[in-house]
């Protein structure tokens, strides 16, 4: 097999991978606790129902998986309710398996999210929080055109620890 053809795929997830992309999603909280807002003790003991809730798609969410055949990356979308903040989506949960990394999976993924979001009628901007630890995946979507709006000190505590985060935004039709 070439290697183009052994790039992992990626597609938007159903309810019958809701339960092996959680244990991506945890397994992520657990090796990169200071990448996420959420920690493994909030998640750990989620529902089928409220993971399947989580993932689900609709007109105005959704997550993608990249399968390498097993789950090897995720990132999660969704459009704000409401009439006055219906144009901003956000991008949660960016995640690859370390195995995965540095191949540019998390640039499709984003990449993928960011051509669903254009396509959504009205939606005009994609926010999303990083924490400032995550040198990586501060540059990566620095290079996808996101730019920084805001720098919440504090905003994570882990025991005694303090993380900031960065807000940023992408301009989808400037
Ligand atoms: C951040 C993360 C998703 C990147 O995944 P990845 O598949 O390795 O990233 P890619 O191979 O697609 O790289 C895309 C870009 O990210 C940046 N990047 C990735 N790895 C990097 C590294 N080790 N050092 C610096 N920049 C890096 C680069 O800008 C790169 O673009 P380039 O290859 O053109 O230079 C991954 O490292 C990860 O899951 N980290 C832990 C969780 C996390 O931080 N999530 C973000 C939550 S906001």
């Amino acid at each position: 097999m070439s290697e183009v053809a052994m790039k992992p795929e990626i597609r938007v997830l159903e309810t019958a991978d809701a339960d092996t992309f959680w244990k991506l999603r945890l397994r992520g909280l657990k090796e990169d606790p200071e990448a996420f807002g959420a920690s493994l003790a909030d998640s750990v003991d989620a529902t089928h129902e409220e993971i399947c809730k989580r993932l689900a798609c609709t007109d105005d969410s959704f997550a993608l998986g990249a399968f390498n055949p097993e789950p090897c990356g995720m990132l999660g979308f969704y459009r704000r309710q409401g009439e006055r903040v219906r144009h901003k989506g956000s991008i949660w949960g960016v995640y690859v398996a370390p195995e995965a990394r540095g191949t540019g999976l998390a640039r499709r993924l984003m990449v993928e999210a960011i051509e669903r979001a254009k396509k959504m009628p009205g939606l005009e901007e994609v926010l999303l929080t990083v924490s400032t630890t995550q040198g990586p995946a501060m540059k990566l979507y620095e290079s996808l055109g996101f730019k920084e709006y805001g720098h919440e000190v504090k905003a994570l505590k882990q025991g005694d620890l303090y993380i900031d985060e960065k807000a940023m935004m992408l301009r989808l039709h400037d």
